[in-house]
C-alpha cells in the first residue's frame, strides 16, 4: 500500500533522524525539505536573490557541502518566510510525496500545506533546552567551539521566526500526533513514530 508520512517539528527535535529512521523501516524514499530552504539561503548568502534561486533549484543542489551549518540553517529560516520562495519549492515536494510506493517527508508544513492528504502525520518536538543541548553537542563533537546560551538563543530565535511567519508557520496539524522527545532517546523516539504509524495505517 502506498503511503505518505508527514514529520513536522522545530529544529533539533529529532525529526530528521525520525524520518530516515521510519523510511528505512518501510523502504520509503525521504526528502529532508530543509535542505530546499538550506540551499535557496546558501545562494542568498553568495548574493542571488532567493526568489530567483528557489525557481532555478534542481536536485542536485541539495546535494552541496556545507549546507549543514548554522549560518546556512539561519538563512534557510530567513528565505522561507519569504512566500515566493515556498510557493517555488512547492512542485518539488509534492511530487516527492506521490512517489509510488511513498514517501516520507520531513519539515515545518508537511501535514499542514504540502501534504495535508498524508496517511500519517507526527510532530516530533521537545524543549528548548534539551534541542539545544543535542545541538550544542552535535557542535562541540564536530570540534566547532561554542556556547549552550549562544546555541540556545540561535534555537530561540529559528523557533520564534519559524512559527511567527503568515506563510505556512510551523504548527502540528490537527491531525498529528505529538512525539515529544524532552526524555526519549533516539530508539524510543523511532519505536514511537512507527507506533504511530501503524496506528494510523491500521485505522485509514
Ligand atoms: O529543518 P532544518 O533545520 O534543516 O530547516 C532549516 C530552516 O528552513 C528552518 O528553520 C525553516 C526552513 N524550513 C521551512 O520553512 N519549511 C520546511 N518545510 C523546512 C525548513
Amino acid at each position: 500500500m502506498a503511503f505518505t508520512v508527514a514529520i513536522d517539528g522545530p529544529a533539533a527535535s529529532g525529526k530528521g533522524t525520525v524520518a530516515k529512521r521510519v523510511a528505512a523501516h518501510y523502504g520509503l524514499g525521504h526528502l529532508d525539505t530543509g535542505l530546499l530552504y538550506r540551499a535557496v539561503g546558501r545562494r542568498m548568502l553568495d548574493g542571488e536573490d532567493p526568489v530567483a534561486a528557489a525557481e532555478a533549484l534542481k536536485p542536485e543542489d541539495l546535494d552541496r557541502e556545507g549546507l549543514r551549518t548554522a549560518q546556512v540553517g539561519e538563512a534557510a529560516s530567513r528565505v522561507g518566510a519569504i512566500g515566493a520562495v515556498r510557493a517555488a519549492l512547492l512542485d518539488f515536494q509534492r511530487a516527492f510525496a506521490r512517489r509510488s510506493g511513498g514517501a516520507v517527508l520531513d519539515g515545518r508544513d508537511i501535514g499542514t500545506v504540502i501534504c495535508p492528504e498524508a496517511e500519517a502525520k507526527l510532530f516530533v518536538t521537545a524543549s528548548a533546552e534539551v534541542r539545544a543541548e543535542r545541538r550544542f553537542r552535535e557542535l562541540v563533537a564536530a570540534g566547532i567551539d561554542t556556547r549552550l546560551e549562544a546555541v540556545l538563543a540561535d534555537i530561540r530565535a529559528r523557533d520564534e521566526r519559524d512559527t511567527a511567519r503568515s506563510d505556512a508557520p510551523l504548527r502540528a496539524a490537527d491531525d498529528a500526533v505529538t512525539i515529544d522527545t524532552t526524555r526519549l532517546d533516539i530508539e524510543a523516539a523511532v519505536a514511537a513514530a512507527i507506533a504511530a504509524v501503524e496506528a494510523a495505517r491500521a485505522g485509514g
